[in-house]
């Protein structure tokens, strides 16, 4: 039976009724479909609406939908079911009888569909959290491993100064910290009930919504029916954090792929993540990264198809909204797809530290170091920096660096030199002379990873005690 034939005298367009239909992508949401239904009729039983038997065996029979759901994926193969909600009502009434159609009482689709989207973006998130925890545990890992080896840190993508590899590595821990963080907060804002909203303007039953609330792990109630029925910030909202959270994915990519160039030759890529050529015999093609890259794209896509979607759409809920469920569930795919892969290609990375620390030895990148040797001798410093800025160009010409200048010669361009010059040049000095809080110096980035380590050991205690709710 269709779930509003009464006032129809003319049966549908068929190509338009399969057209209109969403339990082809809304099926991913049987489980929060089920959850919310249960709760909902314990509502109606405290409400007097059903008897108790009446509750037991619809109760029953929504397990059994889901138990088959999960064991037999033809079931969902329903060629009637128009969406998710007519589906579950359908396949109760064939169980229980004409009981499964006194679930319904009181509630709109427009109430379950916000309610099962939010306990979907819900469950995405403490996911996806988990995966971050992954990610930044085996980056934190592998900067460990790479003591105090240096690297170039670029800016323009020209040389700048040498850092600790460990210190460019918690850049992205920082980033994807963030992303962790921006999602519980995404999660805090979404984690009310729609459910009593009923189509618009409240349920007509009294339903206790502060239970079904508690019931289904949500902090309360929504507090307005009309936005509760019409509102998707919070799939926007997660398309969004999303949206960053792939830039920042990109952009790791994007170095790595050049890192591992021949050019740079600073990694060496996994051979389990990357590809052949099948022209060219030799190649090593760094198709994770590439990929990790390019998804970005779609997940940017997804953001802006849903804000467009919902733009200028009056209150309350409009079909349009159907169409804010397939770009939320492709960017949660696409990251839950991707994020243990990239945490699988950082755990197996190559990185060449002979060379990165080499390359961190070359191209005046210790030209500040020995400006701030002057400075600290008392020369001004924009006088300090065109002095060495007049030593660079003389070793430019000569193609050396400023260590490989006689002390006679830079004691003609400035009386402040000496001998001691020479080892505030060293790597060693001039990493250490970045001796600030989130700075370089070694001893800074020790603290730096282990202060990281503890808010991932935070963050993976906060996903553990969210999923322990949830089972509960
Ligand atoms: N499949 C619909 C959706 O995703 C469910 C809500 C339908 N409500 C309605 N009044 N037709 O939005």
């Amino acid at each position: 039976m269709k779930m509003w034939s009464g006032r129809f005298r003319q049966p549908l367009d068929p190509e338009f009724e399969h057209w209109q239909r969403s339990f082809d992508f809304d099926r991913r949401l049987l489980r929060y479909e089920l959850a919310a239904s249960g709760a909902h009729a314990r509502a109606l039983k405290d409400a007097g609406v059903l008897s108790a038997d009446e509750l037991i065996s619809i109760l029953q029979g929504l397990e059994q939908i889901g138990d088959r759901a999960a064991s037999e994926p033809a079931f969902l193969d329903d060629g009637e079911a128009e969406d998710v909600h007519h589906f579950v009502e359908k396949q109760l009434a064939v169980l229980i009888g004409d009981a499964g159609y006194k679930l319904h009482s009181g509630r709109s689709r427009n109430e379950q569909i916000a309610t099962d989207l939010r306990l979907f973006v819900r469950a995405t998130i403490d996911h996806l959290r988990h995966d971050l925890a992954e990610l930044c545990g085996a980056v934190i890992d592998r900067a460990e491993q790479t003591g105090d080896a240096a690297m170039p840190a670029y800016t323009h993508l020209q040389k700048a100064e040498p850092v600790l590899i460990a210190h460019w590595l918690l850049a992205y821990v920082e980033m994807f910290w963030r992303d962790a963080d921006r999602l519980a907060d995404c999660r805090k804002r979404l984690n009310l009930c729609p459910l009593g909203s009923g189509a618009v303007a409240g349920a007509t039953l009294a339903l206790d919504r502060g239970f079904i609330a508690e019931t289904l792990g949500f902090d309360g109630p929504t507090a307005n029916s009309i936005d509760a029925t019409s509102d998707r910030d919070f799939v926007l909202e997660f398309a969004n954090v999303l949206s960053l959270l792939a830039l920042h994915l990109s952009r790791w990519a994007e170095e790595m792929i050049l890192f591992s160039s021949q050019e740079y030759g600073f990694l060496g890529l996994p051979e389990a993540y990357s590809t052949g050529s099948s022209a060219m015999p030799q190649k090593k093609n760094p198709d994770l990264l590439e990929l990790v890259r390019g998804k970005c794209g779609r997940i940017l896509g997804n953001a802006t198809a849903l804000m467009v979607t919902v733009k200028g759409l009056p209150l309350a809920y409009n079909k349009d909204l159907q169409e804010t469920q397939e770009p939320l569930f492709d960017s949660a795919t696409t990251l839950l797809q991707m994020l243990p892969l990239v945490t699988g290609w950082m755990k197996s990375v190559e990185f060449h530290l002979e060379r990165m620390n080499q390359a961190a030895q070359s191209g005046f990148m210790n030209a500040w170091a020995a400006a701030t040797y002057l400075v600290q001798r008392g020369v001004p410093s924009r006088l300090a920096h065109e002095r060495i800025g007049k030593a660079v160009q003389i070793c430019l010409e000569r193609n050396c660096e400023l260590q490989d200048l006689p002390l006679h010669e830079l004691q003609s361009l400035s009386p402040a030199f000496s001998q001691d010059f020479y080892e505030s040049l060293k790597l060693a000095s001039v990493l250490a002379m970045h001796d600030v809080p989130g700075g370089t110096a070694p001893a800074r980035v020790r603290h730096a990873t282990s202060a990281a380590r503890k808010r991932i050991e935070s963050l993976r205690e906060e996903v553990h005690a969210h999923e322990a709710h949830a089972h509960a």
